[in-house]
C-alpha cells in the first residue's frame, strides 16, 4: 500500500495489490479525476487519460473533464459535489489545488461515525486541500486506502476562510466520474416490511438517484448504491459500490452527460439543507466508502462486509458471539405481567435460548402506543418488583437479560411532554403531525441529549441489562427547531443527526458491556453510521420467512449477517399471513443474527422438539453464520423469482453451510443442481443435509461425500420434491459440508 505523489507531474497515486486511484492536479490547478479501479503499477503517469481542459466556445461549454470535487457555476453544468452561497449572493466556486500531506492511518471524524484503523501501517490517509482565493474557501479532500481492502474511504472538511458568513447549500462526502455510462444503477429500494429490495436499471441520460428526507436513511431507500456492468453478476464482472457511513438525510446519484460519462455523487441530502459557515468555521461532511469489484457484487460485498464488521463496528461486541435472543414482542405486544414473561423466558431458557429481551411496553402507563415514550421507568403494575427483580429472575434461568427503548420520542401523554412540550420537534404556528402517536424529540438541543443521557444512564444501571435495542418508530415532520434561528432552520436534520451519534456515542463508552441493537420499525435506519454504535440492526419487523428471503439477500449486498438480526416468529405470519414451515423460518433466520419472536409456552412438544434442534445446530455454526464469508447463488430477484439459495463459508474453507429455498413447490421438477462458490477445491467434504435425515420424512438418511471442485464445476444435486415425502410450498434444504 503507497501513496504516490509525483511533484513533476502533480499526480497523487493511492495503490495497494487490489485498487488504485489516481488524481491529478491540472494545468489550471483543478483536481482532475483520473481512475479509480484495478491496480496500476506505480511510479508512472497516468495524467494522459484526463480528456484536455477544453473550454473554447460557449456552446462547447460544460465538456465533461473529470473532476474530484466539481463545484457550478464555471461551466460545468453536471451535479456539483459542493455548492456554497457566499455573501454576495453568488454561488460560483473555482477550487484549486493548494497543498496536501500524507497521514499514517486515518483520522477519526469530529462528532461523526468513521471507519478507523487498529494497528500500525493499515492505512494511509492524504488530504489534498483546494482553495478558492476569490470565495476563500477551503476544501480538505480526505482519501485512506488500507492495505488489502479493494477501497477508498473519502471525506470532505469544507473551511471559510473569509472574514464573511457564508451558506453551505450542498457538500458531497464523494464525487467520482467513470469515463464511461455502460452500467446499471442498483439500489436497495423498498418500504416498511419490504426493506433492501434489488432494483437494477440501465443507467441513461441524465440523473438518477435515491434519497432520503425523512430525517433517517430510510425503510424506502438504502444509503448504499451501486453501479454494475450489465453483464455483472455475482461471481463475476466490474461494480462499484457507494456507501455513506450516515443515518440521515442521504442523496446517492448518478448523472449521465451527453458525452456518455457519469458522475456519481453521495453525500448529505442538499434538499431542504443549508448550513451557516461562519468564518474560521469548518463543515465536515460524512464519509463514504466507495468499493471496486471485479468478482462481481459478491467482491463488492466481501470488501463491505468485513470493512464494516471490522473496522466501522467497534466495542466488545465487535469480535464476540452474538447470543441467540427471544423477544417477546410478536408474543405478548403490549398485554403482559411479570410472570407470563418469566413464563417465556423459562421456556425459552429449557430450548437452550440465551437472551431474554424485553421489547416495548414495560415503562410508564404503556398498554397500547398511545403514551409514554419519554417515560423510561418501570411500570411498577405490570413489573412489581421493578426490571432488576425481573432481570435478576431471567438470569437465575440462565439466561442474559435485555430491554427495547426508544429514545428519540415523546409521546403527548406523558410526563415527559408534560414537562417539556418545547422539547418536541414543530413549528409554533402549525399543530404537530403526530406518528403512531407520538413526536420525535429535538435531539439538536445539547440539553435534550443531556436529559437522555442521564435518565438511560441510570435506568441501563439500575438492573443487570446486556442488550438494548434501541428503536426509532417514526420519521420527522415540521422539520424545525426553536433553537436556531431562521436563517438556520436548513441545518435542524443534520443537527439532529448529530445529536442521536452523540447520545449512542456518551451511552455506548458508558455502558460498553451492553450490545446494542439498532432499529427503526425494522430496517428503517439500518446503515453504516449505526453500525459504528450498534453491530447488529433488526433488519425487518417482516419476519415471514420467504419475504426474509428478499429482505436479507437485499440487506446482505451491503451488510455482514454479523449485523443481520433475524427471528423465527409463529405462523400465520404477524405481517402478511403466511403459513411457512418450522425449520423454513429457521433455515432462513439461521443466515444473521439468529433468534426467536414467539410464545415459547405454547408451542407442541415436537415444535418444542425442533427449536431445540434449531438452536443447538445455530450454536454449533454460529462463527459461520455470524462471521463466514457470505456468497449468494440464485437470487430470489430473477429468473422466476421462485427460489433462493446462498452459503457461507469459514475462513479455512474447511466448512461451509449451504441454504436453498424453493417457494412454490414445482409440480414434476426436473433434476436440479447448485452451483457453489468459495470452497476449496482441493478439499473433500461431508455433506449432510440439515435437519438431519429421518425415516419417518422417508428422506435418504446420511451424508455424501463429494470434493470442492465438483461442487463448484458441476454443483451440488438438490434434493427434490419429487424424491421427498415432504412435499408443499415454503420448503428449505440447509447442506452442511465439512471437510474430510
Ligand atoms: C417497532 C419495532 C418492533 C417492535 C415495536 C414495538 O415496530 O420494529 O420490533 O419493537 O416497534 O413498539
Amino acid at each position: 500500500m503507497a501513496i504516490e505523489w509525483s511533484a513533476e507531474v502533480g499526480e497523487f497515486h493511492l495503490r495497494n495489490h487490489l485498487v488504485s486511484y489516481v488524481v491529478r492536479v491540472l494545468e489550471s490547478g483543478w483536481l482532475g479525476h483520473v481512475y479509480f479501479g484495478p491496480a496500476l503499477a506505480g511510479g508512472k503517469s497516468y495524467g494522459h487519460l484526463v480528456p484536455g481542459e477544453f473550454y473554447g466556445f460557449s456552446n462547447r461549454l460544460g465538456h465533461p473533464v473529470p473532476l474530484e470535487y466539481p463545484t457550478g457555476g464555471g461551466g460545468d453544468y453536471r451535479i456539483p459535489a459542493l455548492a456554497i452561497e457566499l455573501s454576495d449572493g453568488s454561488g460560483v466556486l473555482d477550487l484549486r489545488h493548494i497543498g496536501h500531506r500524507i497521514i499514517h492511518g486515518k483520522p477519526a471524524l469530529p462528532g461523526l461515525p468513521s471507519t478507523y484503523v487498529e494497528v500500525g501501517g493499515e492505512a494511509e490517509t492524504l488530504e489534498i486541500v483546494a482553495a478558492d482565493h476569490i470565495a476563500e474557501i477551503e476544501v480538505r479532500l480526505l482519501y485512506t486506502i488500507y492495505r488489502d481492502r479493494p477501497l477508498v474511504v473519502r471525506g470532505a472538511r469544507i473551511v471559510n476562510t473569509g472574514k464573511a458568513p457564508v451558506i453551505l447549500r450542498s457538500a458531497m462526502s464523494a464525487s467520482i466520474d467513470l469515463p464511461d455510462s455502460d452500467w446499471q444503477l442498483l439500489t436497495l429500494s423498498g418500504d416498511w416490511a419490504r426493506e433492501c429490495h434489488v432494483e437494477r436499471h440501465d443507467l441513461r441520460p441524465g440523473r438518477q438517484s435515491v434519497s432520503s428526507s425523512r430525517g433517517a436513511s430510510g425503510h424506502q431507500h438504502n444509503p448504499f448504491v451501486a453501479l454494475a456492468r450489465p453483464a455483472t453478476t455475482e461471481a463475476d464482472g466490474e461494480a462499484y459500490g457507494f456507501s455513506l457511513v450516515y443515518s440521515g438525510n442521504f442523496v446517492a446519484e448518478a448523472e449521465v452527460e451527453p458525452f456518455g460519462t457519469t458522475r456519481v455523487r453521495a453525500g448529505i441530502n442538499p434538499e431542504g439543507f443549508s448550513w451557516l459557515l461562519e468564518p474560521g468555521v469548518e463543515f465536515v461532511a460524512p464519509e463514504a466508502v466507495i468499493t471496486f469489484s471485479a468478482a462481481g457484487l459478491g467482491g463488492l460485498s466481501d470488501a463491505n462486509h468485513s470493512l464494516f464488521r471490522e473496522r466501522l463496528a467497534r466495542g466488545s461486541w465487535r469480535d464476540r458471539a452474538r447470543p441467540i435472543v427471544i423477544n417477546n414482542w410478536e408474543a405478548t405486544y403490549f398485554d403482559f405481567d411479570e410472570p407470563k414473561l418469566l413464563a417465556i423466558a423459562s421456556a425459552a431458557s429449557e430450548l437452550g435460548i440465551e437472551l431474554f429481551a424485553l421489547d416495548d411496553g414495560w415503562f410508564g402507563q404503556r398498554n397500547d402506543d398511545s403514551t409514554s415514550l419519554g417515560d423510561w421507568q418501570v411500570n411498577l403494575s405490570k413489573l412489581p418488583g421493578g426490571l432488576e427483580s425481573l432481570a435478576r429472575k431471567v438470569e437465575a434461568l440462565g439466561m442474559r437479560f435485555g430491554i427495547w427503548i426508544e429514545p428519540e420520542m415523546v409521546s403527548p401523554r406523558s410526563n415527559l411532554f408534560a414537562e417539556h412540550p418545547e422539547w418536541a420537534i414543530g413549528i409554533p404556528s402549525r399543530p404537530p403531525t403526530a406518528g403512531r402517536n407520538q413526536y420525535v424529540l429535538d435531539m439538536s438541543r445539547p440539553e435534550v441529549v443531556d436529559h437522555l443521557f442521564e435518565v438511560l444512564s441510570s435506568l441501563l444501571g439500575s438492573a443487570p441489562i446486556s442488550y438494548v435495542k434501541w428503536d426509532m418508530n417514526r420519521n420527522i415532520t415540521e422539520p424545525h427547531s426553536t433553537t436556531l434561528p431562521a436563517w438556520r432552520q436548513g441545518e435542524f436534520m443534520h443537527r439532529y443527526i448529530l445529536g442521536v451519534y452523540s447520545l449512542y456515542d456518551r451511552l455506548t463508552k458508558a455502558f460498553p458491556g451492553i450490545l446494542f441493537e439498532s432499529c427503526a420499525g425494522g430496517g428503517g435506519r439500518f446503515d453504516p453510521g449505526m453500525l459504528a454504535f450498534a453491530p447488529q440492526g433488526w433488519t425487518s419487523d417482516d419476519t415471514d420467512a420467504i419475504e426474509r428471503l428478499r429482505i436479507q439477500w437485499g440487506t446482505s449486498l451491503a451488510y455482514p449477517l454479523s449485523s443481520m438480526a433475524a427471528h423465527v416468529s409463529a405462523v400465520p405470519n404477524h405481517q402478511v399471513g403466511r403459513v411457512t414451515p418450522l425449520a423454513t423460518r429457521a433455515a432462513v433466520a439461521f443466515f444473521g443474527v439468529f433468534g426467536y419472536e414467539l410464545d415459547p409456552t405454547v408451542l407442541s412438544i415436537s415444535e418444542r422438539d425442533e427449536i431445540a434442534d434449531q438452536v443447538a445446530f445455530y450454536k454449533r455454526w454460529r462463527d459461520l453464520f455470524q462471521r463466514g464469508r457470505f456468497l449468494r447463488l440464485r437470487s430470489p430477484f430473477e429468473g422466476d423469482r421462485n427460489e433462493t439459495a446462498w452459503m457461507t463459508v469459514a475462513e479455512d474453507r474447511r466448512s461451509a453451510i449451504v441454504g436453498h429455498y424453493l417457494i412454490l413447490s414445482r409440480p414434476n421438477p426436473g433434476p436440479q443442481r447448485l452451483r457453489l462458490r468459495g470452497l476449496d477445491a482441493a478439499v473433500t467434504y461431508r455433506v449432510s443435509l440439515w435437519p438431519p435425515a429421518g425415516e419417518a420424512e422417508g428422506r435418504v438418511a446420511g451424508s455424501v461425500i463429494l470434493a470442492g471442485d465438483e461442487l463448484m464445476s458441476a454443483g451440488l444435486v438438490l434434493e427434490s420434491n419429487r424424491q421427498s415425502a415432504e412435499k408443499g410450498d415454503f420448503r428449505a434444504r440447509v447442506y452442511v459440508l465439512e471437510a474430510i
